[in-house]
């Protein structure tokens, strides 16, 4: 969309969705000369120049002539996806779909539906301003013989839990049928409502679910889900592990509500793949037994508004042994799907899809790395800002930080030393990125850290009390609010990583080649983000170093976890604790301790995971 024509409504547009809705409507029904004189909902929206707004919307015209806006249905599902609020696209995810994708999904569909297509049930169960409903109605109609009217009445269906959105789902579908000359009244299957606790049984008597079934559900991380959205999902099984994004029940519902030979199509997040609240599901689907095809975007980015991890899923309601997947490498023609086996599918670790080969050789030597080496997250005061700074200048008995525009000198000896891992790369000297950090804690007897009670903060340390003072009304905001509760205020927002080893290898979370990892004997030393494998004995460490500096690594990381764009890999958690760590002879170990040339480590390493294909 022309940035212009986007500055124009951004300044002369208020949040008021019918005015919008009036400007849109009645530029459009200006610009191709169209007559409305029997559908009341459009009449009702038109401009007319007597219209107070009429003035606003001239402008509007103007400067969308200016700027050669084409009026199709996707530049102007592109002005209503525009005019969204930024809150509701956080908290109900609503963020449209592209009309290339749109159109695979909803052709997907239609090559597998064999029913009879006049009676052909379709939905979309978070329609949003109705794009793929749009575009299904108008596929419909180049399928057969009715008219829109009767498509809309008896074969077009939408949920959305914005009333706004099936209000503009309606105007479109209204444009739609008007611009090929069908003025006239229309009746919707269009609801503005909960689709996570909508009872289709109810609605519809008697109930065969339907044929087709199409979207693009929210997108909603559960941090940013309302308490009641939580509860309600509670009641959907695929919810039960970790803690469920929104679009997860939203599987979960298109299925229960497939006609016996219907197909969904989505695009939907890939995460639940892998993550631990996507094992549910993946039981779910490992007990199904449907027919899957998955199409995997990866770290490819499908919305231009938002960062995210996508892939295409359909479900054909048949019985299958298989699953179909493959990653999208910029074409759908000809998509070449590998095949999987259900049963060897493993629900509780995350499904292997993607080089399945190469990640179960690497996880079959030696011994995991989780049972190798412990490893730890790093501090989480939940307010950095307060507490780790990099001083302006140090004097005697003090380190300033400077926050704001404002000194406030800081007891040296109340503070400890941190890094952040994700900030190693090749170039950075490890001096430069070490920070302070007010660290408020003491240990007890049992060599524990526990947090200084007030007075003797106060007594001991006036000048942090008094910065820290300042910065109550910050640390009460932590954990949306619930920091107002913590025993004593300045306490990090969790108790994780108060006590760690001496010994630790540093791992960045994310990067995008083999990481950089530092081993370091300190036991001052803290950290932030990032993780770290703590033990201690330095061999065991210094050799696991080599091992997840090394290109075998990478290519496992490569294969086996979450990508972000830019070539960018999470290296944490789940997708690392299963590589196998080799169970090295003494020699080995020896060759692997001493040698540094990282050409040399690789093909060493090379060697024992793929004695098969070494030269
Ligand atoms: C990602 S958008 C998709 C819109 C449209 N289907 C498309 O692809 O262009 C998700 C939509 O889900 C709607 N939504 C969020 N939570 C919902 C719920 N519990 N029930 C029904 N719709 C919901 C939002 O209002 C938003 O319009």
């Amino acid at each position: 969309m022309n940035a212009y024509i986007l500055s124009f409504l951004k300044n002369n547009i208020s949040s008021d969705t019918r005015f919008i809705n009036r400007l849109f409507v009645t530029a459009v029904i200006t610009r191709n000369k169209w007559v409305v004189k029997k559908n009341s909902l459009l009449s009702s929206l038109i401009i007319d120049k007597a219209h107070p707004d009429y003035q606003v919307l001239t402008q509007f015209i103007d400067v969308l002539e200016r700027y050669n806006f084409q009026y199709t249905f996707d530049d102007l599902i592109s002005l209503f996806e525009f005019v969204v609020s930024p809150h509701d696209k956080i908290v109900n995810g609503a963020v449209y779909t592209p009309q290339y994708i749109r159109d695979y999904i909803e052709d997907y569909c239609w090559s597998v539906y064999k029913g009879n297509i006049d009676v052909c049930r379709i939905i979309d169960l978070s329609c949003g301003c109705g794009g793929f409903l749009v575009d299904m109605a108008r596929k419909m109609k180049e399928r057969s013989n009715k008219t829109y009217k009767q498509i809309f009445s008896e074969n077009i269906y939408g949920i959305d839990v914005q009333g706004y959105a099936i209000e503009r789902t309606k105007i479109l579908l209204s444009l739609l049928a008007l611009s090929m000359g069908e003025d006239d009244e229309f009746s919707y299957n269009l609801w503005s409502a909960n689709t996570l606790n909508f009872n289709f049984q109810e609605k519809f008597r008697p109930y065969h679910g339907f044929d087709i079934i199409i979207g693009n559900p929210p997108y909603v991380c559960s941090r940013n889900l309302p308490q009641e959205t939580k509860e309600i999902i509670k009641k959907w099984s695929v919810c039960s592990t970790g803690h469920p994004d929104l679009y997860i029940p939203f599987f979960q519902v298109a299925i229960e509500n497939l006609s016996s030979n219907g197909v969904m199509g989505y695009i939907t997040m890939n995460s639940f793949l892998k993550s631990v609240n996507g094992r549910a599901l993946r039981e779910y689907f490992n007990t199904l037994h449907k027919s899957i095809h998955i199409i995997d975007f990866r770290g490819r980015q499908i919305f231009q508004s938002k960062n995210t991890y996508t892939c295409l899923f359909f479900v054909e309601n048949k019985k299958s042994d298989y699953l179909y997947y493959g990653v999208y490498d910029g074409l759908f023609e000809n998509f070449k799907y590998n095949r999987f086996e259900y049963r060897g599918l493993d629900s509780k670790k995350g499904w292997d899809l993607n080089e399945t080969t190469k990640i179960h050789q690497l996880e079959s030597i030696g011994k995991p790395i989780r049972k190798f080496a412990q490893s730890r997250h790093g501090l989480a005061t939940l307010c950095n800002k307060v507490y780790i700074f990099a001083p302006v200048r140090t004097t005697k008995r003090f380190y300033i930080l400077r926050q704001n525009g404002v000194d406030y000198p800081i007891e040296k000896t109340i503070c400890m030393d941190i890094v952040n891992p994700n900030k190693f790369n090749s170039e950075v000297v490890f001096a430069d990125v070490i920070r302070k950090i007010i660290f408020p804690y003491e240990k007890n007897y049992e060599g524990k850290m526990t947090i200084m009670p007030e007075h003797k903060l106060q007594e001991l340390y006036p000048y942090t009390y008094r910065y820290l003072l300042t910065q109550k009304l910050q640390l009460a905001a932590r954990d949306k609010g619930k920091g107002k509760n913590y025993d004593i205020w300045y306490q990090f927002g969790r108790t994780q990583s108060l006590n760690l080893p001496s010994l630790k290898l540093f791992v960045p979370k994310i990067a995008n080649r083999a990481p950089r990892c530092i081993l370091i004997d300190n036991p001052n030393l803290y950290f932030y983000n990032g993780f770290a494998f703590v033990g201690e004995n330095v061999e065991t460490l210094c050799v696991l170093q080599k091992i997840l500096e090394s290109s075998i690594f990478w290519e496992y990381i490569v294969a086996n976890s979450k990508p972000y764009s830019s070539d960018y890999y999470s290296i944490s958690g789940s997708y690392i604790y299963n590589f196998g760590i080799h169970n090295f002879s003494t020699e080995e170990k020896q060759y692997l301790l001493t040698e540094n040339r990282k050409e040399k480590i690789d093909s060493f390493l090379r060697r024992i995971y793929f004695p098969e294909k070494a030269e």
